[in-house]
């Protein structure tokens, strides 16, 4: 039933566009003529429209999908999305700086070349996005340099950066896999929590900005930001979920809503469509940083059903949220008649858990190759080695535990979650050199292992030194033969 009102909703909003356009360039016109008239005709008494009255400035954006494969999609739909949302607004394209590893729109599964949907009754969103960097040059190390607007350490891409200036605001948003203290890169190595900071900071600290607001979707995106996130750099922060909780893929074949038949790979992620939705509805210029997140919050929780859902979390400068959206994501003026707030899409979503959404899309490539029988071989191939690395590194994990803490307290000391406030780690560096120990011995942590980086960071909080887990992880996985999935292959993560 919310689902029907939904569809029509959509389909109402597809069919008006000629009455939005219409308006548009009556609109124009207006605001050419008398800008005053204009203005005083949009704003009401009780809410002014710049309240900050901060024009002065420019808008900048950064979009990163941090992941590659067709099974995923959606974190690359997600940003095209976003970049398109940006561009209606009026932010300029030469202020965007969009990382993708661009292997979605011409990919052989795709039923629609050349195009990519983050809906599944939406436009195309790939046609104009800028390949600013693609393929090998997404990496963790290039989007610091863009951030920081550090051309001469940016290697391979457009060159493109974020040369941004002290009464400039900018926007970032992720989208991606991600695990405790890290987020996914389609190159090795992951970006890690504390070197993401640390770029903010110096950001910061060379005023490069005025303010900051960035969105992260991806598993776990709280422990991002949990207890190292300042609040004095003039940045505010919007995760999709909690520091231990996974965030959700949406639009995915054979639930409700449901992609188009012929895709079998989710078009969307649950807290990405509900902000990006949410902006598409609503004049930006009435619109606050806070009413987004209040209902973004509540749609990701999926009607307060967090086995379906994830917790919406903010970081830093809560300060921010008292200002208008048009600041970040800019104003189109279609949406002038748009209510500032309210009318949320009230749907309910059947999800997909990010780190079984890739099993989820071979599963769906095997049901329907029933008249290829070698490609059906090849996937259900596939598909066994996926689920048997996962137990791999499951099992593993859990031995090492054993090894270090013995069986009874094992698994509780490395699934221990910090309280609220306190970081995952206190020692990043340690973490780090955990993992580039656990992939030589054990294999690389994929996508899916990422979700077991609270027991290393654990380990590196009870003060196990590295000789000790070094020993442990040659028993639990000495003679093990990872192949393909050994870390000189694809790189270490950390
Ligand atoms: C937020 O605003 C309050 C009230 O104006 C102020 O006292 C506080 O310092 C501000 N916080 C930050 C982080 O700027």
């Amino acid at each position: 039933m919310a689902v029907d009102s939904k569809k029509m909703c959509s389909k109402n909003v597809l069919s008006s566009w000629p009455l939005i356009l219409l308006l548009l360039s009556f609109h124009g016109t207006a605001a050419r003529l008398n800008r005053f008239e204009w203005d005083s005709v949009i704003r009401l008494p009780t809410e002014p429209v710049d309240a900050d009255s901060d024009e002065g400035g420019t808008r900048w954006a950064v979009l990163v999908a941090g992941s590659s494969g067709y099974g995923n999609y959606r974190h690359q739909a997600d940003v095209c999305h976003a970049y398109q949302l940006l561009v209606k607004g009026g932010v300029k394209e030469e202020n965007i700086v969009v990382f993708m590893y661009d292997d979605i729109a011409q990919n052989e599964l795709n039923p629609r070349p050349g195009v990519i949907i983050n809906h599944p009754q939406g436009p195309d969103v790939y046609a104009g996005v800028p390949k600013d960097y693609t393929g090998d040059s997404v990496t963790a190390e290039n989007l610091y340099a863009v951030i920081l607007g550090d051309k001469s350490k940016v290697k391979g891409g457009s060159g493109k950066v974020i040369n941004s200036k002290a009464e400039d605001r900018i926007f970032i948003y992720y989208s991606d896999h991600g695990g405790p203290g890290v987020l996914g890169m389609p190159n090795m190595p992951y970006l890690y929590a504390m070197d993401f900071i640390n770029v903010l900071k110096k950001k910061h600290a060379s005023r490069g900005y005025k303010k900051m607001v960035i969105y992260v979707e991806a598993c776990e995106s709280g422990s991002i930001f949990e207890g190292i996130m300042p609040n004095n750099l003039n940045i505010y922060v919007t995760t999709a979920s909690n520091a231990q909780e996974n965030s959700w893929g949406t639009y995915c074949p054979g639930l409700d809503p449901a992609p188009p038949p012929e895709f079998i790979t989710c078009l969307g992620d649950l807290y990405s469509v509900a902000w990006m939705e949410d902006s598409e509805t609503h004049n930006l210029k009435r619109e606050t940083v806070k009413e987004q997140y209040k209902s973004v919050k509540e749609r990701t929780s999926n009607s307060n059903n967090y086995a379906l859902g994830s917790h919406v979390m903010q970081y830093g400068d809560t300060n921010i949220t008292d200002e208008k959206l048009y600041l970040y994501h800019g104003f189109n003026p279609a949406t002038v008649n748009f209510p500032p707030h309210n009318g949320r899409l009230e749907t309910k979503m059947e999800v997909v858990n990010q780190r079984d959404a890739e099993l989820f899309f071979m599963w769906q490539l095997y049901k329907r190759l029933d008249h290829e029988a070698e490609k059906k071989r090849d996937i259900l191939e596939k598909i066994a080695e996926t689920v048997k690395h996962r137990n791999h590194l499951d099992g593993s994990v859990e031995l090492v535990g054993v090894l270090l803490f013995g069986p009874e307290k094992g698994s509780s000391v490395l699934q221990s979650v910090r309280a609220p406030g306190l970081p995952l780690v206190d020692d990043w560096e340690c973490l780090k050199s955990r993992v580039r120990v656990f992939e030589t011995h054990c294999g690389s942590l994929t996508q899916y292992g990422m979700k077991h980086m609270r027991s290393f960071a654990n380990i590196c909080n009870n003060d196990i030194s590295e000789t000790s887990f070094e020993e442990a992880c040659l028993k639990a996985c000495g003679g093990y033969d990872v192949g393909l999935l050994h870390p000189s292959n694809g790189g270490y993560s950390a």
